[in-house]
């Protein structure tokens, strides 16, 4: 409702009705008249009334059927109708509020009763718009404060994400990598775009837990020795006991926690096998150790693809998942900008003494963080 008066169509095919009403409302509204259905249908097509008074017994299309048909019209359903008509029995009553009327008065009708109808309803027109336009700056709040939110949030986690990796320059951008491999599987897979979320920050943030691995080992080139693996090994339930602390819509802490188990029940913390592990971590592993083969190492140069393929493809349903292998394997080749075929960064100077860093060999078994350990 503008401004200017509200404005009313009266629909009716007897001119004295009309010129009753027009007397009755005139002054507070401007008016429309249409004398038949078709017309009342027709006047819609070019002005849309506030409030239609609207006959019922009409030649051709009756009230009760223009009624209906401007209901079942998005453009139109919002528009309220009042019936005006000698009908005064209780099922024509009832057939015009089933109909869609907000309201049903019968002839003779006194002209007291029907301006304090109209006004009543024009004042909750009125409220109801009112309650529209509040609605719409409140969806339109909603939208930033949530868009201001996600900002934040994916700040927070890049921000957590490079806090762990600042402390070993050799695995710089490595959870990145990850989080963008793991999201082309699941996508590859089929997921939904909540799922592939959730896969997007869990692959952000998996290697959190090695906060607390020493950057002594984190960085020497070398073997390590069997303590220092086995601290090592601590990193996702490390990363389990942080991220746990944070009401994530998603198991975030459980899937990082699981990033190294194998099907085969030969990974760690837990030693869990086959369904026992959730399927963002098996899609998160295959990511992880695809990426870690592919990128250079303390102890060992970057290997090549070929290798980091052969790799998951020789433990294909031992140590990963078959459909998971398999989504990655298609998503190289279909896209293979898009995966791990992009090189990841130069390694930074060694310092490790000359004869320190000769390669290790890779074992899938432990993804990015094994080495060889002397006892
Ligand atoms: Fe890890």
């Amino acid at each position: 409702m503008s401004d200017v008066y509200p404005l009313i169509l009266i629909v009716d095919d007897n001119p004295i009705n009309i010129d009753l009403l027009l007397n009755i409302l005139k002054g507070e509204y401007r008016f429309g008249v249409a004398k038949n259905g078709a017309k009342a249908l027709q006047y819609l097509e070019t002005k849309k009334p506030d409030l239609i008074l609207l006959d019922v017994m009409m030649p051709e299309i009756d009230g009760f059927e223009v009624c209906s048909k401007l209901k079942a019209d998005p453009r139109f359903k919002d528009v309220e109708v009042i019936f005006i008509t000698a009908l005064s029995d209780a099922k024509y009553i009832a057939q015009g509020f089933e109909s869609g009327a907000v309201d049903y008065i019968t002839k003779p009708f006194k002209a007291a009763e029907v301006k304090a109808r109209v006004q009543t309803h024009m004042s909750l027109i009125k409220m109801k718009e009112a309650l529209n336009r509040q609605n719409i700056i409140l969806e339109d709040q909603i939208k930033n404060k949530t868009a201001q939110l996600q900002e934040m949030f994916n700040a927070t986690v890049g921000g957590m994400a490079l806090m762990a990796e600042s402390r070993d320059p050799y695995t710089a951008g490595h959870q990145h990598r990850v989080a963008q491999y793991a999201s082309d599987i699941a996508k590859n897979m089929g997921f939904p775009a909540d799922q592939i979320e959730a896969i997007r920050i869990s692959g952000l943030l998996h290697d959190i837990g090695k906060i607390r691995t020493p950057v002594s080992i984190l960085n020497r080139p070398g073997k390590l020795l069997k303590a220092e693996w086995e601290l090592i090994k601590t990193h996702p339930s490390v990363g389990y006991n942080i991220l746990k602390q944070i009401p994530f819509p998603w198991p975030i802490a459980e899937i990082v926690y699981q990033h190294h188990e194998r099907i085969d029940g030969s990974g760690y913390p837990q030693g869990l096998k086959n369904e026992e592990i959730l399927i963002e971590a098996k899609i998160l592993a295959v990511a992880d150790v695809i990426e870690a083969i592919s990128s250079h190492r303390p102890y060992r140069p970057a290997l090549s693809i070929e290798s980091a393929l052969n790799e998951i493809k020789s433990h294909r349903g031992s140590l990963f998942d078959e459909t998971v292998v398999d989504s990655f394997l298609s998503a190289s080749e279909n896209n293979p900008r898009e995966t791990v075929l992009n090189a990841s960064p130069a390694p930074p100077e060694r310092t490790g003494k000359k004869g320190e860093t000769e390669v290790e060999m890779f074992s899938a078994t432990d993804g990015d963080h094994n080495r060889r350990f002397e006892n």
